[in-house]
């Protein structure tokens, strides 16, 4: 079984955990969607498409865990590291480069190492594209227009 499907089959069963049906169905919307939108971002630069497609996976599960948003970025890089030790699908190096940019998903304002700007534009993408009758968040807006520059959309 490759890596990403092993921690696919993990974080499954812990989405299944979740009460909700509609909050469990977007929880796997959005971290699929994330994934796979982090995998195309990685690929267009030049970057590790596993382990950003990985950080997808990841990024917002403390939230979902812990029914709240509050530092969810700084404590799901907390709770990414523990799932990926436990799990040990990765060495010291790519787990420090997801939990990174776990750790600044949040932080859309700013610019961070390149992995950390994937798994930033990867959420920015779902968030904007999984339904366009949304309005686009201001502080998605400038991110938002410069991907559809970049991808040429
Ligand atoms: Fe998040
Ligand atoms: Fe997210």
């Amino acid at each position: 079984m490759s890596r990403l499907k092993e921690l696919r089959k993990h974080i499954n069963c812990e989405l299944d955990k979740m009460q909700n049906a509609d909050k469990r169905a977007g929880a796997y919307a959005h971290l699929y969607g994330v994934s796979l939108a982090a995998t195309m971002i990685a690929r267009k630069r030049g970057l590790d498409v596993e382990l950003a497609s990985m950080a997808g996976m990841l990024h917002d599960m403390y939230a979902y865990q812990s029914g709240s948003y509050e530092n969810h970025a700084h404590k799901g890089a907390d709770l990414a590291r523990t799932i990926l030790t436990d799990l040990e699908l990765t060495n010291a190096e790519e787990t420090e480069l997801i939990c990174s940019a776990i750790y600044h998903h949040d932080d859309k304002l700013t610019v961070d190492a390149p992995m950390d700007e994937v798994l930033k534009d990867a959420d920015v993408i779902h968030h904007c594209m999984n339904d366009m009758s949304k309005e686009v968040k201001d502080k998605e807006k400038a991110r938002f227009e410069s991907l559809c520059a970049e991808f040429g959309m």
